[in-house]
């Protein structure tokens, strides 16, 4: 169950300067927005979050940005290539609400881009902030306008839509309509500053976690978090605003492969 499916890239979509598209064959069972898996390059293996799925064509996909040593070797990767994946692993985002905000900061796009488009397919009425620092940074834009979906864009230095943090932006929105429920990935701050506006606005939340990940199966304890213990790999990485609450850890650290502390 565990061990990784050796897969063929079946096609590569160039998303933007550093995000690429894999997309593979899937006969690998069912998966969720907000689930993840473990990418294995032959020498080490990363969590990516499952950005595309598609169960009509059997195609599933993750978006992965080229920031360090894997994703390096990763994105020189060509179509044909080989690829060892396993999961799908952890607790995806519940379709819960009738109008929903979600809200995606940088590669944080990537599971709300999931949740998105699931949401559709189920008839659900969301509306989608993308943010990153520029516009070419931006991740999914057109994807969603295709599938009609109302998108706002905002860029940290004003060059697409709202000048500034996405989290001004969705305090604004969550104050002009009625939306019931925020579901967001991204950058930790960012998402602290939105699990206190939901909080706020009284509204129910959910948020995905990044944690450094080794076995992403629960045994290893490496994504514990303080003061809970949940392991991100297996109660999350998908938690509820009520449930952060009592990750003290969120916002304010997170851990490295040794195990030390870093603020963030
Ligand atoms: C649940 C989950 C989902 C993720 N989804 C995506 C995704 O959809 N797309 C994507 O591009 N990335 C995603 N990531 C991040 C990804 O797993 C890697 O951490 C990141 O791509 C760095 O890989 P690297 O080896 O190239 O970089 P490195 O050279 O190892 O390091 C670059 C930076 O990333 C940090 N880093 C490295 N490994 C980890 C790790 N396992 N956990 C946390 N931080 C780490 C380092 O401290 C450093 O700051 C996800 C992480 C988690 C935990
Ligand atoms: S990565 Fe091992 S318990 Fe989560």
């Amino acid at each position: 169950m565990h061990v990784p499916k050796v897969l063929e890239i079946k096609r590569i979509e160039t998303e933007n300067p550093t995000v690429k598209t894999f997309i593979f064959d899937w006969d690998g069972g069912e998966v969720h927005p907000g689930q993840f898996l473990m990418v294995w390059n032959f020498q080490d293996e990363k969590p990516m979050s499952i950005s595309f799925a598609d169960p009509v064509a059997g195609e599933i996909g993750v978006s992965i940005k080229n920031v360090g040593k894997i994703t390096n070797q990763l994105h020189s990767l060509k179509e044909g290539d080989k690829i060892g994946l396993r999961g799908p692993y952890g607790r995806p985002f519940q379709m819960a609400g009738s109008k929903i905000l979600a809200v995606g900061g940088g590669i944080g796009m990537a599971p709300v881009f999931a949740f998105t488009t699931e949401a559709i397919r189920r008839g659900l009425d969301l509306e989608v902030i993308c943010a990153a620092v520029t516009e070419e940074e931006l991740l999914y834009v057109e994807k969603l306008e295709e599938m009609e979906v109302k998108v706002h864009t905002a860029t940290d230095d004003g060059s697409c839509g709202f000048c500034g943090f996405p989290t001004v932006l969705a305090d604004k929105l969550l104050q002009d309509d009625d939306f019931d429920m925020l579901v967001s990935c991204g950058p930790e701050p960012m998402m602290k500053a939105l699990f206190e506006i939901a909080e706020n606005h009284n509204i129910s939340s959910q948020f995905s976690l990044e944690r450094w990940m080794k076995c992403a199966v629960g045994i290893c304890g490496q994504c514990c978090v303080d003061d809970m213990g949940w392991r991100v790999c297996a109660e999350g990485p998908v938690f509820w605003g009520h449930e952060l609450r009592l990750i003290t850890e969120f916002g304010s650290y997170r851990r490295d492969s040794s195990g030390t502390r870093h603020k963030l």
